[in-house]
């Protein structure tokens, strides 16, 4: 393990210490949830979890669902449907993107096919809404289903948005809050609710989460770009190979002189292809709209921290047991979103 994977991974470990048996008792719930479909389906869907990522939605469930009040059964279901319906996403997201390498291995596409891709992705994000049945709780189905057709919106967006170098701050909020937001705020939002919050607490909950999910697709989008393979696990350079316009090409189209305009959009328009990407990602660091980029994801992160306060406050006003360490996990979960290299 490189030394900077290390640092991510302790930060993230000591981050999830208060759910930690929650965490894992979800994860093999999931692994249990995920068997006995058919011999050869069990095989793809343990592919899919073999590395697992980060873990970070239903980490976030199970964090708020004990910030607000409590974790039960129900917490641990919707944990393990937030992780199978996000990689039944990025399972199809693969196919979009022709990408080779997730968490660490090759994608379900790269090592069997497209077809089987699509269906393996369906066949995650509809187990996991037979699991979340098991809640028997209408207000969970519907946030869910929500999220779901929002996350598809989001990824549609992009795709009608491929090769349009123009986009404008609000268009990559549409994307970006679609594709990614609406999943870790669905996580925040439905963990505090399982825990009890309701309400106005519970608008706070979500809004964590949407900032947060903002934040993490914008750093996201700088590691497509200076990230490393090796570290990150997964295939980068495919947002300029395909001609997604992500933040820091927009600030970059938007203060750049006419002549550098027009340079870096004949290279894009030209193909980018992996080896390009460093030389891309030189100029766009050069000209500053990396920082400027995750300048906006760290003051996301901020109001995000603003939001964990307000919650805090609330729960020490009602003398609320074990609390704190849950919103220090959060807040520490906001803070690695803009320091990661994973
Ligand atoms: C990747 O999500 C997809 C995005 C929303 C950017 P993660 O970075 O959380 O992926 P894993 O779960 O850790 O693999
Ligand atoms: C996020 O977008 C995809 C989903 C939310 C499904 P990306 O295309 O940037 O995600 P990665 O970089 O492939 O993980
Ligand atoms: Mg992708
Ligand atoms: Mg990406």
């Amino acid at each position: 393990m490189a030394p900077n994977q290390k640092t991510s991974a302790t930060a993230l470990a000591s981050a999830y210490e208060p759910i930690e048996q929650e965490l894992v008792e979800t994860t093999e719930l999931l692994k249990s949830r995920l068997r006995h479909v058919d011999p050869t389906f069990d095989a793809y869907l343990e592919y899919s979890f073999k590395l697992g990522g980060k873990r970070l939605r239903p980490a976030l469930a199970l964090l708020c669902g004990k910030a607000a009040g409590r974790i039960d059964n129900r917490c641990r279901l919707v944990a393990a449907a937030l992780e199978m319906i996000h990689t039944g996403s990025l399972v199809h997201d693969d196919i979009l993107d022709g990408a080779k390498f997730r968490r660490q291995l090759r994608t379900i596409n790269a090592r069997w096919d497209s077809q089987r891709a699509v269906l393996i992705g369906d066949l995650l994000i509809t187990r996991a809404f037979e699991l979340v049945c098991e809640c028997d709780d209408s207000h969970v189905f519907r946030t869910l289903a929500s999220c779901c057709k929002r996350t598809v919106e989001g990824e549609l967006y992009q795709t009608e948005s491929v090769g349009n170098f123009s986009l404008t701050f609000d268009d990559y909020l549409k994307i970006v809050g679609g594709k990614t937001a609406s999943l870790i705020e669905c996580s925040t939002s439905l963990g505090a609710y399982l825990g009890g919050a309701r309400g106005e607490e519970l608008e706070r909950f979500a809004r964590f989460g949407r900032l947060l999910g903002i934040a993490f697709q914008i750093v996201d989008d700088s590691l497509d770009l200076i990230g490393d393979e090796q570290v990150v696990g997964k295939t980068l350079g495919t947002d300029l190979e395909n001609k997604k316009e992500t933040l820091p090409l927009i600030l970059f189209f938007q203060n750049a002189s006419e002549k550098e305009r027009e340079r870096m959009f004949r290279k894009i328009e030209s193909g980018v292809k992996a080896r390009d990407r460093a030389e891309v990602a030189a100029i766009l660091k050069e000209s500053g709209s990396i920082d400027a980029a995750l300048d906006e994801a760290n003051k996301l992160v901020d109001e995000a921290l603003d939001v964990v306060g307000e919650l805090r406050e609330k729960a020490r006003v009602e003398g609320r047991k074990n609390a704190d360490a849950p919103f220090d996990s959060l807040e520490s979960l906001a803070r690695f979103v803009v320091k990661r290299d994973v």
